[in-house]
């Protein structure tokens, strides 16, 4: 068998954007395995029958393995004795080829010699690092990030890894939640996409592949709506909003065949995701039909009792296996009271079965069984991991995660004449930055920083100066004499501030997202030099920037992108890649507008008709409604024209669809792309509807000068919503379509009727 590339990749493989098959397949791709389904079930019935109760539980443990794979301690000696013993299934945190075949090989030392699932956290790349999962949700561009799950999944599968905890397909609508970093925004439907995009590229079509790894959709369910944004908090949520926000990405997940579903840290409405039935046996086994297995969060079963939700541990597993968490991690508890529960009778063998079953199924269909070291190939490793053709592909994603901010008077982008450039700011030479948190087995030696890239495209004519300035956080002005004194000799200067790495992600919720520190001070400084400034800002999440936002020539939002990117910064600020990301949520004014998810405004009964005319109107006294960057929007080195909508029909029927068209014109003097996106609003229905709703989007590359067509399709789905007793009905009447660059752009505008 030949190296295949995913079919949805080859129109970009075509236009040489994508690295070629060729250089892709370093050795013939291993071909899936090719055991039938009925095989499966009957070798998991046939292993099932001889198991005792004490090895089925063990398959339901999973343990973290920092310490296993080092010299010789107490928890290594217990583990190894476990794994020996038949009473681990799966361990977390051992990687590398050398690691997990000495730990698979004590697996099977024990006496039904069943393989254990190497998982790790795969998030945005494992050995090159992609740009974080929310900076390449800016790209609104489906292959680009299916080709970048399928490159972190290539080089994982080559290290021994088997699973990663990744996609996570939470929406993330509030910026002081650290975790936004890690989804694909706060709008539902594209993070449907991309949740889609990702399983695809993560598991390839069909499981088994070594090139491919079992994903994970997480964290099930509505963790993302943590109250006040502060991380493993309560969730109070409506059905609705759970039904029509916080689910479908989940859906979509599961419908594009994840092997797996972690549940998630948070309460539903009063009962812990963990142990609620209702999300993972009504919904997910039950109404979904899912066949894969649902692990824990870590120590989320043994939480149970921290919540106040069980009285102690054997009440935790009980609660938790009988909701349907497959898989304890890292909470030792299953493997304390399971198997006692159901000698007791307090717990049905059945559900313990059912859970086996689950879990045996993906080890057969990894192919495990026929070979446990099949992900454990030395060579392979090597030559995958220094594939210089990921390296290529993390480039192109973080050239298309970039977005263009603010652009005055085409300061960007940076000429071929300027001779003096002075690069200031704390993150101006950072590497591990770039990276971003979640990171596995990255190598900081190998990130290029904006430094380093900017050196490299700039050329030896042109003069690269240098001051830190500042650094991220703290207060220290010291070093801004010296950074005006360098900018003060320059043509331009390009400043690089932001958070650091380690400010946004798990546990690093904030109640201020200003930019830390003295950075905009020192912008400010840098600006009454009277030279041009380009603000490139790092960071995970939206964050405030004022006199930035205000002031600066031009900004440009860098997100954290990835090892390749001080590469992808210079092809964007010299232009040689014209930027077209687009924000996937929302950038406020400040803390106190979140709320603030386009999705979640609503005209009221007393809109505010006129900025400023705040008097018994829906608004703030001391601040705009508005954000200060819209969800959608994104600036190019080009300009679009949106002209000429067509709609194939004013009426539809349940069954009809109608055709809405357009045409889009390049009317700039370089080639871009365009993220043209659809939104809809129900004027009048059983529950009030938001201003707006994203419907679909294309991403339209032009020629300077060139128009295209852009057809979207309106069928009955595209109109409905959950209604008072959770119906997804499309109620008749008019619906309000709105075409534009971003959710507060809009260029075009129609309608159509649902009869
Ligand atoms: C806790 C996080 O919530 C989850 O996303 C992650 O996969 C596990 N830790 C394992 O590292």
């Amino acid at each position: 068998m030949t190296f295949s590339f995913p079919k949805l990749l080859l129109p970009l493989l075509f236009l040489g954007l994508l690295p070629g098959p060729a250089a892709m397949a370093q050795k013939k791709k291993p071909a899936p395995t090719t055991a039938s389904p009925a095989d499966i079930e009957r070798r998991v019935a046939d292993l099932l029958a001889q198991m005792t109760l004490e090895e089925k539980v063990g398959q339901l443990n999973q343990y973290s393995g920092r310490e296993v794979t080092g010299p010789a301690n107490d928890r290594k000696n217990t583990l190894l004795t476990s794994i020996r013993n038949g009473q681990v299934g799966s361990m977390l945190n051992v990687k590398g080829v050398h690691d997990t075949r000495e730990i698979q090989a004590e697996a099977l030392k024990s006496r039904l010699k069943i393989p254990l699932l190497f998982s790790l956290d795969v998030i945005h790349g494992y050995q090159t690092t992609f740009p974080i999962p929310l900076a390449e949700a800016a790209s609104w561009d489906l292959d680009a990030i299916r080709l970048g799950a399928h490159v972190a999944a290539r080089e994982a599968a080559a290290s021994g890894i088997h699973w990663t905890f990744a996609p996570m397909v939470d929406v993330g609508r509030d910026p002081r939640w650290g975790r936004v970093m890690e989804g694909a925004g706060e709008d539902t439907y594209l993070s449907a996409q991309i949740a889609r995009a990702r399983v695809l590229g993560f598991q390839g079509e069909k499981l088994g592949g070594t090139d491919a790894v079992m994903a994970c959709a997480k964290h099930f369910a509505a963790y993302g709506a943590a109250t006040a944004g502060r991380d493993y908090n309560a969730v109070d949520l409506s059905p609705q909003q759970l039904w029509e926000t916080y689910l479908p990405p989940f859906k979509a997940a599961a419908d594009a065949g994840v092997a797996t579903f972690m549940n998630s840290f948070n309460t539903l409405n009063g009962i812990p995701a963990t142990s609620n039935a209702y999300l993972q046996r009504d919904i997910l086994k039950g109404q979904w039909q899912y066949p894969g297995f649902v692990v824990s969060d870590w120590g989320s079963i043994k939480e149970l009792v921290t919540w106040g939700y069980a009285a102690d541990k054997a009440d935790a597993a009980k609660k938790a296996v009988t909701a349907g968490s497959d898989m304890d991690m890292e909470g030792d508890v299953y493997s304390q009271s399971l198997a006692q529960l159901v000698k007791d009778g307090r717990v049905k063998i059945d559900l313990v079965d059912d859970a086996v079953r689950r879990i045996l199924r993906k080890k057969f269909e990894l192919g495990l069984f026929d070979d446990a070291y099949r992900f454990s190939d030395e060579k392979r490793e090597k030559q995958v991991l220094n594939d210089p053709q990921n390296r290529a592909a993390a480039r192109q994603m973080a050239q298309k995660s970039l977005v263009l901010l603010k652009n005055e008077n085409a300061t960007l982008p940076l000429g071929n004449q300027l001779r003096k450039i002075a690069l200031i700011g704390p993150i101006a030479k950072s590497r591990r930055d770039l990276d971003g948190s979640w990171t596995v087995n990255a190598d900081t030696a190998r990130i290029t920083s904006l430094y380093d890239g900017l050196r490299q495209r700039a050329g030896k004519a042109t003069e690269l100066l240098y001051a830190k300035g500042c650094t991220v956080s703290g207060d220290s002005r010291a070093g801004f004499d010296q950074a005006v004194a360098t900018a003060k000799n320059a043509d331009v200067i390009v400043l690089a501030v932001g958070e650091t790495w380690d400010m946004t992600g798990e546990a690093k919720s904030r109640t201020d997202i200003h930019l830390p520190g003295v950075q905009e001070e020192l912008f400010k400084a840098l600006k009454a030099t009277g030279k041009p400034v380009v603000v490139v800002v790092f960071g995970g999440r939206p964050l405030i920037f004022d006199a930035i936002a205000e002031q600066a020539d031009a900004i440009l939002y860098a997100w954290w992108p990835g090892s390749e990117g001080g590469l992808a910064l210079a092809d964007v600020l010299y232009g040689d890649y014209n930027p077209a990301g687009k924000l996937p949520i929302t950038f406020p004014r400040n803390v106190g507008q979140i709320p603030i998810a386009y999705n979640q405004q609503y005209n009221t009964g007393r809109p505010l008709l006129k900025p400023g005319e705040n008097r018994y109107r829906s608004a703030y006294i001391d601040a705009p409604n508005t954000p200060r960057y819209a969800f959608g929007y994104g600036l190019s080195y080009t300009a679009f024209t949106y002209s000429d909508l067509k709609i194939s029909r004013p009426q539809l029927k349940a069954g009809e669809s109608v055709q809405v068209s357009f045409t889009l014109t390049n009317t700039g003097k370089v080639a871009g792309e365009e993220v043209a996106q659809l939104y809809l609003r129900d004027p009048v229905a059983s529950l009030v509807r938001p201003l707006r709703e994203l419907k679909d989007f294309r991403k339209i590359s032009l020629k300077p000068g060139e128009s295209k067509t852009v057809t979207f399709t309106i069928d009955k789905d595209k109109l409905a919503f959950y209604n008072s007793t959770l119906e997804w009905v499309a109620e008749p009447g008019k619906f309000n379509l709105m075409i534009g660059s971003a959710s507060d752009d809009i260029r075009l505008e129609g309608a159509v009727e649902l009869q």
